[in-house]
């Protein structure tokens, strides 16, 4: 049910006892911050697939640097903050609602939509809630690395919303006063990475035409599960809202809403879609988002590795590259690269695929009900939610060796790579290890070029 759970579950590490945190007898394992407040199903934070917040997990190992250890450089990754619906999928929400108020409506539970109103977001573009979650990231971050960090280096892929969640990130690292602004009043990023697939960048998947090339395997992942799922939770509500006549792409739209509607102000609000669908109904609607990244951009991709090798050798390493990709807007190489805090759309899911985080043993299945698969690892909720994060932490022992830690929204990652050294059941593994794991480990054939500038590799989903 919980990450926490999960990330035990990964490593093998239970039993291991830790470190001797810096702060004698502590051991910081809490969540970071508090969970919203919600009075609605448990289902409207745990399921709501990439439309919910960031969540702070409790730690399965110390959060604390270990005694004889320092931080020496620190990558934060992160999604960028909550946002409205995106453009294309405003219009088809408006349309589901309208119908939703000209029905019958045959329940009470359901009498809201008489009154409901999808208005006032921006689309595309972030929420308060978003802007304030992005703020806060920073002053978290800022009180955890600023004395051990003298130079940073802020960088942002160039959509509007993720370049925007990098100002607010960077006032609140700042330890400015919490504003709305207009974004000329925020302070800027170092660099704007231009993703609109001109250039090699390290902070897309653009530039691989195989994957582009290949067989859509999020699309046909998603008509296999949609043929399972949908219709009977969309003739369900047609029950409740007589007239309405949704289709099963309006019930998906109306899903959203759940996430939507939390996050569209400063404060936490779970709207009254949240209790419209069951909390079965939503595991089968998350699954779905589950379903599309795994097989397009994850574990049931064969491009999955190569795709994002950028992001994982990236911020870590000086991964020895036999065929380099062209990085030109990256100004310094990582080794000699100051602490480095970069904004994403919604791509941490390939950089935890590239880590081997929340592999399931067997390929998710996209032609039976949820039901069928219960606690499988992979869900999109705990991956990448809005705001979400993965940091890197580079740390020397007093001999200058170096290790990484990965934490993944507050929680220490356990690394299960080989070579990883003494202190892996620490969740640290050894930089050279680390970077040798990640230097395409987990794809075959392990050549960036050669994947992603040859025939297109057809494969399909079970
Ligand atoms: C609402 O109902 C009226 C009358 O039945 C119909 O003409 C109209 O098209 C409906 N609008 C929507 C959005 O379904
Ligand atoms: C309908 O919405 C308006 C404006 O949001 C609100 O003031 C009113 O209380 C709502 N009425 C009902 C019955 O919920
Ligand atoms: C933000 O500031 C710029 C420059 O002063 C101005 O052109 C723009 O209209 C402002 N935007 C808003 C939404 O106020
Ligand atoms: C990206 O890198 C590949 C391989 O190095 C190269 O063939 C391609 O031209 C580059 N694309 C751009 C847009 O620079
Ligand atoms: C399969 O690969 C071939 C080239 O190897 C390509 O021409 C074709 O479009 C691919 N099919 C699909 C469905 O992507
Ligand atoms: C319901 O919608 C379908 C198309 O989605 C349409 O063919 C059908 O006529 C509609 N039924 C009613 C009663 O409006």
């Amino acid at each position: 049910m919980n990450t926490v759970t999960l990330f035990t579950l990964l490593g093998t590490l239970a039993s291991a006892s830790p470190l001797v945190p810096r702060g004698v007898g502590s051991c910081d394992t809490a969540p970071l911050s508090d969970p919203p407040k919600v009075s609605t199903p448990s289902s409207t934070l745990s399921n709501l697939a990439g439309w919910g917040p960031y969540i702070s997990l409790e730690s399965p190992l110390c959060r604390d640097t270990p005694s004889g250890f320092t931080i020496d450089q620190v990558t934060v990754l992160m999604r960028h903050g909550a946002r409205g619906p995106t453009a294309s999928s405003y219009p088809s929400i408006k349309a589901a609602v309208a119908k939703a108020a000209n029905a019958t409506v045959m329940d009470s539970a359901f009498d809201f939509v008489k009154n409901y109103s999808a208005e006032g977001f921006t689309a595309d573009a972030l929420t308060d809630y978003g802007r304030k979650q992005m703020y806060d990231a920073g002053s978290t971050y800022a009180k955890r690395y600023k004395k051990l960090v003298k130079k940073y280096f802020t960088r942002a892929a160039s959509q509007t919303r993720v370049v925007e969640s990098g100002q607010y990130f960077m006032q609140g690292f700042n330890g400015d006063k919490f504003a709305i602004k207009n974004t000329t009043l925020l302070p800027t990023m170092d660099l704007i990475i231009n993703d609109d697939g001109t250039v090699n960048n390290t902070l897309t998947q653009v530039a691989c035409p195989g994957y582009d090339d290949s067989t859509d395997l999020a699309a046909e992942a998603e008509t296999n599960f949609n043929a399972i799922w949908n219709a009977p939770i969309t003739a369900r509500l047609n029950e409740k809202l007589v007239g309405a006549n949704f289709t099963d792409g309006d019930i998906r739209q109306l899903f959203t809403l759940c996430g939507y509607d939390g996050v569209k102000n400063l404060q936490y609000s779970a709207g009254a879609w949240c209790n419209a669908f069951t909390a079965a109904e939503f595991e089968q609607w998350e699954y779905l988002y589950d379903l599309s990244k795994y097989w397009g951009q994850s574990y049931g991709s064969p491009y999955r590795a190569a795709m994002y090798d950028g992001y994982v050798n990236d911020p870590s390493s000086s991964a020895a590259r036999s065929t380099p990709l062209s990085t030109p807007t990256l100004p310094h190489s990582p080794l000699t690269r100051p602490s480095t805090w970069t904004l994403l759309n919604n791509d941490l899911v390939s950089i935890v695929t590239a880590l081997g985080l929340w592999k399931d043993l067997n390929p998710l299945p996209t032609t039976v009900s949820v039901d069928a698969i219960p606690n499988r690892f992979f869900h999109i909720s705990r991956i990448c939610p809005f705001g979400s994060r993965i940091v890197f932490e580079r740390l020397s022992d007093k001999k200058g060796t170096k290790y990484i830690r990965v934490l993944i929204n507050d929680a220490v990652a356990p690394l299960n790579f080989p070579d990883c050294g003494a202190y892996s059941w620490a969740g640290m593994c050894e930089l050279d290890a680390f970077v040798a794991a990640q230097s395409y480990a987990q794809s075959e054939p392990k050549n960036f070029n050669q994947l992603c500038y040859s025939a297109p590799l057809n494969t399909t989903v079970v």
